[in-house]
């Protein structure tokens, strides 16, 4: 929509916010209400979401909106108190991982999440390097900033991290065969263990989100991942695992992404879908490292794991339990995925169809043999998806990946929707 109205909002923005403060879709959207996979915005035209992993069980689910309120009118305090929400949160969120990760630290956002991984992944190894791809984002605290080697400017300076080449066997390595990629790619890892142990900085560990989401969704040569993780046990360091976009059965198949690789984290952190939307974030870690880093310095977080938030969290775990949604993203994911290889059969420009549940990757190229990216194909066919009411975004070292996420109860027909809306917008691109 591109009224009056939304233009002197984006004025009065500008001026509040900055002028910096990213906004989707080249007519930013006005969105005032939602409800399921639905989306309306202030002229009461309706989207479909086909990107929002945050609003996991569906927008406003009245189970979590009951919950939240019900809780909010009763007590809200901190976790310094006993409480059962709390305890019974944890207990249940646990009890979703290995028994080896049996204890949960609660928090408000990813990034908490993942400073405090690297708070106790420096302070049980004593030593300072993290390991990331090469195209990472886990958030924006200044530690974790540090990671950002997608668009962060202190990942380009810090000695403390290393990025390693994305595991992408799409796209390969010159001069190496397929059967060959996983040892090559696992190779670095070990090649950056040894740089920081000779530069005197010393190896913490490895932090990836185990589906490499916002590195394009990449298919994984198979077994890089255990490998990779290999090399970092050997060398003392722990495994990270950020399921912040990866968890919480978004894949359908699993509860979280590392199991599709069949390797056990020492570390996870979660956030996200966690809350359905309210600020809610975990670290999920093995007991004996939890108690040694309390024993060392007192972790408390104000918000993190209060009443409410808790109150919200189990109503996420029950809808998705009760809704079956798991099993939804296994079915209607499969759908997606076979629509979307189709239209990869009449659309040229479709290089690559990645899929894990309801997760998908569009890879755009400019021709099959080079793989080149489409980078500005990419954002022309975002625009025209939402002028056409589905929001979609793209995602990948050169922004040429469509990133197709929605909330879990995505259904057929949404996914027929989808499917010919994007069959149309690639026609006319
Ligand atoms: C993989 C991953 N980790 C961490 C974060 C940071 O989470 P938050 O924005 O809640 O701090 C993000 C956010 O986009 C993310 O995609």
């Amino acid at each position: 929509m591109d009224s009056m109205d939304n233009r002197e909002l984006l004025e009065r923005r500008h001026k509040v916010l900055g002028t910096h403060s990213p906004l989707f879709y080249e007519q930013p959207l006005h969105l005032v209400r939602g409800e399921g996979v639905w989306l309306w915005d202030a002229d009461g035209k309706r989207y479909l979401d086909v990107y929002n992993n945050v609003a996991h069980v569906g927008h406003c689910h009245p189970r979590v909106v009951e919950a939240l309120a019900a809780q909010a009118s009763t007590l809200n305090t901190h976790t310094r108190y006993l409480h059962e929400n709390i305890v019974n949160y944890a207990e249940r969120l646990t009890a979703k991982f290995d028994d080896s990760l049996s204890m949960a630290m609660l928090v408000c956002t990813g990034s908490e999440a993942n400073e405090q991984a690297l708070r106790m992944a420096r302070q049980h190894t004593g030593k300072q390097g993290i390991i990331v791809s090469a195209c990472a984002y886990h958030g924006n605290t200044e530690a974790v900033s540090e990671l950002g080697t997608a668009f962060m400017p202190e990942a380009a300076t810090s000695k403390r991290v290393k990025a390693v080449p994305v595991p992408d066997s799409y796209h390969g390595v010159a001069g190496v065969a397929q059967d060959d990629l996983a040892d090559a790619y696992a190779n670095s890892v070990k090649g950056a263990i040894d740089a920081f142990e000779e530069e005197g900085i010393g190896f913490a560990g490895m932090l990836v989100c185990p589906l490499f989401a916002n590195e394009g969704l990449v298919t994984l040569p198979p077994d890089y991942l255990r490998k990779a993780v290999g090399h970092v046990h050997a060398a003392g360091g722990l495994f990270i695992a950020d399921e912040v976009q990866a968890g919480f059965g978004r894949s359908g198949k699993h509860w979280w992404g590392h199991q599709f690789e069949n390797v056990l984290p020492d570390i996870v952190t979660l956030g996200k879908p966690m809350g359905n939307g309210h600020p809610m974030a975990a670290v999920i870690a093995r007991a004996d490292l939890v108690e040694a880093f309390g024993e060392w310095g007192m972790y408390f977080n104000t918000f993190g794991g209060n009443p409410v938030s808790c109150a919200v969290g189990m109503a996420v775990l029950d809808v998705l339990e009760q809704e079956q949604l798991l099993d939804n993203a296994v079915q209607v994911g499969a759908f997606v995925a076979g629509g979307l290889r189709a239209l990869q059969q009449r659309h040229d420009i479709i290089g690559d169809v990645r899929d894990k549940g309801l997760f998908f990757a569009v890879e755009l190229v400019e021709d099959h043999g080079r793989r080149a990216p489409a980078t500005a194909a990419a954002g022309r066919l975002i625009n025209a998806m939402c002028q056409r009411g589905v929001l979609i975004s793209r995602i990948g070292p050169h922004d040429n990946v469509l990133k197709l996420r929605p909330p879990m109860p995505f259904s057929k027909a949404n996914a027929e929707q989808l499917l010919d809306t994007l069959d149309t917008c690639l026609a006319q691109l």
